[in-house]
């Protein structure tokens, strides 16, 4: 299997508007400003895809199977979002891969050494990912809905 992380199309935005099922699995994914249903030609720019670097992960160089965005939030900081793995693509360690990428993306085009994330407090299985990539919760950053995560990137990400 090889992996390959590559700058979003407006195509690949079609086809990702069809890994979402419904309004929880949206919000879940890409918070509340996302609304749902919506037109999958509209995705792109919900998403800002325009200011928000987005990208994905291509399988075998024929198969996009997971996408995600990163945007500075401070000098030094990106913020990681919008992760999202293909439903049947899931549990085989893409999402570990497309973080890995991401990081190392983020870390070489925006300088960021340090990288947030927010994630839904029941969403554990994403949880369980970030936990092992570093990410750590900021409590004062934390809601009762969501964890606010930050962990240093390094060198050798991605
Ligand atoms: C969260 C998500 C990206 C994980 O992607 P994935 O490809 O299924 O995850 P991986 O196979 O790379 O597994 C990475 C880790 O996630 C956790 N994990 C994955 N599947 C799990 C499951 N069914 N139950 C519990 N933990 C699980 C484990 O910690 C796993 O590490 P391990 O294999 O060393 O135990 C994917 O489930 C997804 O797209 N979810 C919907 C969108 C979403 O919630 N995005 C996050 C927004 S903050």
């Amino acid at each position: 299997m090889s992996l390959l992380l590559r700058p979003a199309r407006p195509s690949d935005f079609l086809v990702l508007a069809a890994w979402v099922p419904d309004a929880a699995a949206c919000r879940r994914w890409a918070g509340p400003l996302v609304p749902f249903p919506f037109a999958p030609e509209h995705l792109e720019g919900l998403l800002e895809a325009q200011e928000r670097p987005s990208y994905g992960l291509w399988e075998d160089g024929s198969a996009l199977v997971a996408f995600g965005q990163y945007w500075v939030q401070a000098p030094g900081h990106a913020h990681l979002g919008r992760i999202l793995v293909a439903p049947a693509a899931r549990g085989r360690g893409l999402g570990r891969e497309l973080c890995h990428h991401l990081m190392g993306e983020a870390f070489r085009a925006s300088g960021a050494r340090v990288l947030t994330l927010r994630v839904y407090r029941d969403n554990t299985v994403a949880q369980a990912l970030y936990t092992s990539l570093g990410f750590r919760p900021v409590a004062s950053e934390c809601t009762n809905e969501s964890l606010f995560l930050e962990a240093p990137v390094y060198p050798s990400a991605g």
